[in-house]
């Protein structure tokens, strides 16, 4: 709460291709909520908060957990892997986090079971470069996939061992189980799986609940939450550049279906970005820098510790890409947008932001459906600060030419910038004075 208004029910979106910095933008804002709930994605995100000299890192459990009394929720859109989960839950214990009565797992969230995780690395590892996404391979694509064909398997359906023993057995006579046999895998026999799941799911029971239920009754009853998304934009199954997505929807649109809420409670959208662009896995990225040992790419790469917090993997980088930021601000209409990691680009001399690609010839100023054929950016260039900006604690401090990078932006993509990262600390997000975000927070 701020200032004795309640602050809106608000939205924190991914504008790019994943990795933008949400987990931070969700910690530092999430004391003004009562609850923080995930609707979409599963162990594939990686959200990293810093607290003091400690750097934290959740995959499934919301960001809010890091606020000791904020209630977080598992909602029904996220796929939940109960092995990881559970390994994720102790860690936190062990850090000092207590999550009693504050953690709740919707009863219909899908489950990733072993098998799917199996067939995820499967198609990674096919043979033909078409089936490769550069996924992550935590199952969460096959674990959609099951969800949307119906023979999916559901967080409820865990309690019931002898229930649950035959739906995996079905799983195994059916197209997933000859999937792998086809490629001379031998998945692990139903009994077996069916018994651990159980014995996760009598770890998980006192937290799984109806969220959707537990939701609205808490909006109803006063309490404001943070749905906070995972991935981005751009990776989103409808409106990403397909095949190369994920497989949930993560943008703001995702939130009322993954948690049981109508779209009239969403009160507000919050989309965040990096000051330039990544990316891990396959699929276009038209400003990708790919320009060798010392070339802007890799100085991105290393300035922003630009390698996957769950797979390692070391990201694809480059400037920013106003035009595929420009159609994440058409789809999600952002209140404000937060611009995380400006220090990254503290050593560069100019500047640059794509404003258009040039498809076979011609000018498009828009993300096209299709991925077939070169997209080249056409770049505006701007100057550089020259200077370090990880020690400033305040908007109005920030150098001049950096303010006018972010202006650019703002123009570009078309909602005002109200919160610039600076570095991984809570201190080091400077809040804009009397932007969207400064008036919800009251400051
Ligand atoms: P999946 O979500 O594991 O199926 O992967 C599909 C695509 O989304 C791949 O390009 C992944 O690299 C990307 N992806 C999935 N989760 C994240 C994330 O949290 N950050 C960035 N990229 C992600």
């Amino acid at each position: 709460m701020s200032g004795g208004r309640r602050v809106p029910n608000i939205a924190v979106v991914g504008g790019q291709w994943g990795d933008e910095g949400k987990g931070k933008v969700v910690d530092l804002i999430s004391e003004h909520f009562a609850v923080v709930a995930r609707f979409q994605g599963g162990p594939n995100a990686g959200h990293t908060v810093t607290i003091g000299d400690r750097r934290h890192a959740v995959h499934q459990v919301p960001s809010g957990v890091f606020r000791p009394g904020v209630r977080i929720v598992i909602g029904n859109g996220t796929v939940v892997d109960p092995e990881k989960l559970i390994e994720e839950l102790d860690q936190l214990t062990a850090a000092g986090f207590d999550l009693a009565d504050r953690l709740f797992i919707s009863d219909r969230a899908h489950v990733i079971l072993p098998l799917l995780q199996q067939l995820d690395a499967l198609s990674e590892n096919s043979a033909d470069p078409g089936a490769r996404i550069g996924t992550t391979q935590r199952g969460i694509g096959p674990t959609y996939e099951a969800k949307a064909a119906r023979w999916g398997i559901r967080v409820a359906d865990l309690s019931d061992p002898i229930q649950l023993e035959r739906r995996i057995q079905r799983m195994l006579d059916g197209p997933a189980g000859r999937r792998l046999r086809d490629a001379g895998e031998q998945p692990e026999a139903a009994a077996g799986v069916a018994r651990r799941a159980h014995a996760q799911w009598r770890r998980l029971a006192p937290h799984v609940a109806d969220t959707a239920m537990l939701l609205n009754d808490w909006i109803d009853g006063g309490a404001n939450v943070l749905f906070e998304g995972a991935q981005g934009t751009l990776l989103d199954l409808d409106h990403g550049w397909y095949p190369y997505v994920t497989s949930s929807s993560t943008m703001a649109g995702g939130v009322c279906a993954g948690l049981g809420l109508a779209p009239k409670l969403i009160g507000g959208v919050l989309g965040v970005f990096k000051a330039y662009a990544s990316r891990v896995g396959a699929g276009p990225m038209p400003t990708e820098c790919d320009d060798g040992p010392g070339g802007v790419g890799e100085r991105l790469r290393e300035r922003g510790r630009e390698y996957g917090t769950t797979t390692g993997r070391p990201r694809r980088c480059g400037w920013f890409d106003g035009v595929a930021a420009r159609y994440a601000n058409r789809i999600n209409r952002f209140d404000c947008i937060c611009v995380t990691l400006l220090d990254v680009l503290d050593a560069f001399d100019t500047v640059r932001i794509a404003v258009e690609y040039r498809v076979a010839d011609r000018r498009t100023p828009t993300v096209p459906p299709s991925v077939a054929g070169a997209m080249e950016p056409v770049f505006e260039t701007l100057a550089g600060w020259g200077s370090d900006t990880t020690g400033i604690r305040a908007w109005d401090a920030l150098p001049e030419a950096a303010r006018r990078y972010l202006g650019r932006i703002e123009e570009i993509v078309g909602a005002e910038v109200a919160l610039a990262g600076v570095g991984p600390e809570r201190g080091q997000s400077l809040v804009r004075p009397g932007s969207w975000l400064a008036r919800q927070l009251g400051r």
